[in-house]
């Protein structure tokens, strides 16, 4: 009999972790890949773009859960993924990431006794301030298979007690999908679309609850951002939650007064692949945009005070610079001079699901 593994998704960064696994289930016949949409996110360009674009394969499932409180959003999911293994077999139940739907549906799955396997375990800010940081702890703890993306993920797992024989090491499967997509990306005309030259503008990225939801330290990373936007146009795809605050907040007219700032609606993937890999310098609040500009060569500037992907800081192009407008500024003119390097942390090779895929196998049959 086939392995029947659910696979959960929910969030936008979800997708690009799925997208390369969901197509190497469909090259082993060893598999029965049901795939289940927590419908966190729900707007076209948040989640059905992405699907397009990745060659994601529709969810068999949409549990439509939308917006609310943390608390409400998980229950939710829970409550409605619960149901869905009511009336489904599963060998295992599969959860990337650390979004709200990968705990819920990884406690869900664990009290019913069904193995969960969880991707990208192991990365820990250490700020129990990020709901993220939650999420991956917990999850993790209750995880059967821990697949890691860099080797500090291994050592905070051993450090937590984790079963070496339960983690691998695999590498990204962000990775995988950003090479493979890579070529076709050159072809989107996202550049032209809004007038940019390429190595002449700067990519932002904001939507973390610390740096959007309060006024002061939006308020000083916008002071940043206008010194920046004297060297050239600034890009902000803006997140809906960013969408929402700047508007609460009254600054939607100070960056429309910016002369070079564009503030723009969420873009595709393949949109944003070439964005970011024709951007001078990327600022961001992101996790995956730390490991994608690493593999891209392109300077990053974390604003944030931590990071769970250290390795990017130790082997790539990112720093991590917080929120404060001096810091901001100088890191910015210090990556502004000098040299790009493209660099690789290891397993970050493209192959990251094919790892993977016999582990499965070999768990699971
Ligand atoms: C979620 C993840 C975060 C991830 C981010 C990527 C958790 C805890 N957080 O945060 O780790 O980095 O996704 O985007 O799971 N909204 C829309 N349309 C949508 C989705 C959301 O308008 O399609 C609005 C809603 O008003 C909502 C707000 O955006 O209140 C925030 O969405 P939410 O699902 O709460 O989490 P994210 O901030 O997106």
């Amino acid at each position: 009999m086939a392995i029947r593994l659910i696979n959960v998704v929910g969030a936008r960064p979800n997708l690009m972790k799925i997208a390369p696994l969901m197509g190497a289930y469909g090259l082993d016949d060893s598999f029965e890949p049901v795939l289940v949409h927590t419908g966190q996110h729900y707007d076209a360009n948040m989640s059905a773009l992405f699907f397009e674009q990745l060659g994601i394969p529709r969810p068999d499932v949409n549990l439509g859960v939308g917006s609310g409180s943390h608390a409400e959003q998980t229950a939710a999911i829970m409550q409605a993924f619960d149901r869905i293994l009511d009336a489904d077999r599963a060998d295992a139940v599969v959860v990337v990431g650390d979004v709200n739907g990968t705990l819920a549906c990884s406690l869900v799955a664990a009290k019913r006794k069904i193995p969960v396997v969880h991707i990208e375990a192991g990365l820990r800010s250490f700020d129990r301030d990020m709901p993220e940081e939650i999420n991956r702890i917990l999850t993790d703890s209750i995880s059967d298979l821990l697949f890691c993306t860099e080797q500090s993920a291994v050592d905070n797992l051993v450090k937590e007690g984790a079963r070496l024989e339960r983690i691998h090491l695999v590498g990204n499967l962000m990775i995988d999908a950003l090479m493979s997509h890579r070529q076709h990306a050159e072809a989107s005309s996202i550049l032209e679309d809004l007038d940019l030259i390429a190595g002449g503008f700067t990519v932002v990225t904001l939507h973390r609850p610390s740096n959007v939801d309060r006024r002061e330290v939006l308020s000083r990373i916008l002071d940043a951002l206008e010194e920046i936007g004297r060297d050239g146009p600034i890009v902000l795809p803006a997140h809906p939650r960013t969408v929402q605050r700047l508007q609460e907040f009254g600054f939607h007219k100070r960056i429309a007064d910016s002369p070079n700032f564009l503030l723009v609606e969420p873009l595709g993937y393949l949109e944003f692949l070439k964005l970011m890999a024709n951007a001078a310098v990327v600022l961001t609040d992101s996790g995956g945009i730390q490991e994608e500009t690493t593999v891209l060569g392109v300077p990053c500037l974390t604003l944030r005070d931590n990071t769970e992907r250290p390795v990017t800081v130790s082997m790539g192009t990112n720093q991590i610079v917080g929120t404060d407008p001096e810091k901001i500024l100088r890191a910015y003119r210090s990556v502004r001079s000098s040299p790009r390097e493209p660099s690789s942390p290891p397993y970050w090779d493209g192959k990251a699901a094919s790892r993977i895929i016999p582990i499965l196998r070999t768990a699971f049959s």
